[in-house]
Order: C-alpha cells, then sequence, then structure tokens
C-alpha cells in the first residue's frame, strides 16, 4: 500500500506542473536575452551562440553604493535579465538596495519570486506581512540574513545613524516590483478617488493630497 501511495505521489510530481518552482527550468546550457528581438514569449529569445560573449554574463552595478538623497532615502540597483542578458532562462537574480540614515525601501511585493536579503553593512529593521495580516518583522544587521516570501508585502527601514545596504537575491530572472503606495496613488490612469476614499476610509481631499506627493518626478 505505502509502494502504491509513493507510485501515485512519483507520478503526480511527473505530471504536475512546476508550480514549487518560480521561473521555469532551462532547457538548454545558456540562451543569452537578445533584448531588441520583437519574438515575445515567456522570457526573451536567445541571442545566436555566435553572438554570445562574455559581457552577457558580467554586470559591476552593485560594486558601488547607490544615490540615496531621493524621497524615501534609500535606492535599488536591479541585476536582473534587463541588465544581465546572461541570466535570461536561468531563473535567479540580485540587487542591492542602499539606504541613508531613516531611509526606507516602501512596502512592496515582487509577484514572480522569494527574495533573500544579506546585510551588506548598518542594521535595518525589516518585515512583511501574511496574508492572515500578521506582520513577521526583525531587527537585522551586517552578515546577517531574513527571507520574503514570494508575493508577500514587505519593507526595510535604516532607523541607524549610519548607511546601511544589503544584497538581495530573487529566484526569478526578473521578478517584478509593485510598490504599494505607487501602484495605488500613482497609478496611469490614476485609480479613481472614490475608491481609494472607501478603501483607506479617507476623504477625497486627503486621497488628493497623497497622489500630488506621489505624482511622478516628485
Ligand atoms: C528589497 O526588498 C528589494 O526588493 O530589493
Ligand atoms: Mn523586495
Amino acid at each position: 500500500m505505502a509502494t502504491f501511495s509513493l507510485l501515485i505521489l512519483f507520478s503526480l510530481f511527473l505530471v504536475l506542473p512546476p508550480c514549487l518552482v518560480a521561473d521555469p527550468d532551462q532547457l538548454q546550457d545558456i540562451c543569452v536575452a537578445d533584448l531588441n528581438s520583437d519574438v515575445k514569449l515567456n522570457g526573451f529569445a536567445c541571442k545566436p551562440a555566435a553572438k554570445v560573449t562574455e559581457a552577457d554574463f558580467f554586470f559591476k552595478g552593485l560594486a558601488t553604493a547607490g544615490a540615496t538623497n531621493n524621497t524615501m532615502g534609500s535606492l535599488v540597483t536591479a541585476a536582473n535579465v534587463e541588465k544581465i542578458p546572461g541570466l535570461n532562462t536561468l531563473g535567479v537574480s540580485l540587487s542591492r538596495v542602499d539606504y541613508a540614515p531613516g531611509g526606507l525601501n516602501p512596502p512592496h511585493t515582487h509577484p514572480r519570486a522569494t527574495e533573500v536579503v544579506f546585510v551588506l553593512d548598518g542594521t535595518l529593521d525589516v518585515g512583511f506581512i501574511t496574508t492572515a495580516n500578521k506582520l513577521i518583522a526583525k531587527t537585522i544587521t551586517k552578515g546577517e540574513v531574513f527571507v520574503f516570501p514570494r508575493g508577500l508585502v514587505h519593507f526595510q527601514k535604516n532607523n541607524g545613524a549610519a548607511p546601511a545596504a544589503v544584497i538581495a537575491a530573487f529566484n526569478s530572472q526578473l521578478p517584478g516590483t509593485q510598490s504599494i503606495a505607487v501602484a495605488l496613488f500613482a497609478a496611469t490612469p490614476p485609480v479613481p478617488d472614490h475608491v481609494l476614499a472607501r478603501a483607506f476610509q479617507i476623504g477625497s481631499k486627503e486621497v488628493e493630497k497623497i497622489k500630488s506627493r506621489l505624482a511622478p518626478g516628485k
């Protein structure tokens, strides 16, 4: 009986879609993205093998701190397939986040990836919120790691007096980022005021105020 159940379980794994992984597995060694191709598929078309070079697998953009002199006091530098074409079909990517003292990487989600951060420098208050609205939060410091499960809203805040930085790893070549406040209050075309007023239980004047603060270019 046990052998029979195991056999059923095993055959289910063979036929079920790969729902436990993020990006699909690759079917070849490399498929360097042709970012200019008109062919649209789940990922990017591969460029001809003869045109592939080491530059397709290289990026130095995470070597230096990003400029954090903006309204949030933080900057995310992505190292995904759009920057490293060699990541196409490999299902992984990184980013670096720099935080000024007091800086916030505001609440956001990645629809296609779980994220693991490793603190390079400083101390951060980090957290995510489950679908049961439970906040899982911790203060993490240099050398420590924290996980933000796929799709859940999360944030990092530098409450220290010194700058902070993390390297974030994702199980997707292009995790996608949806910043909650910007998605709701700075969408194009705009989300109607009455929707936001009702959702947040505030007046339309307050909605307009938030919209003007988050308008692109502000
Ligand atoms: C941090 O949360 C990031 O998305 O880089
Ligand atoms: Mn994130």
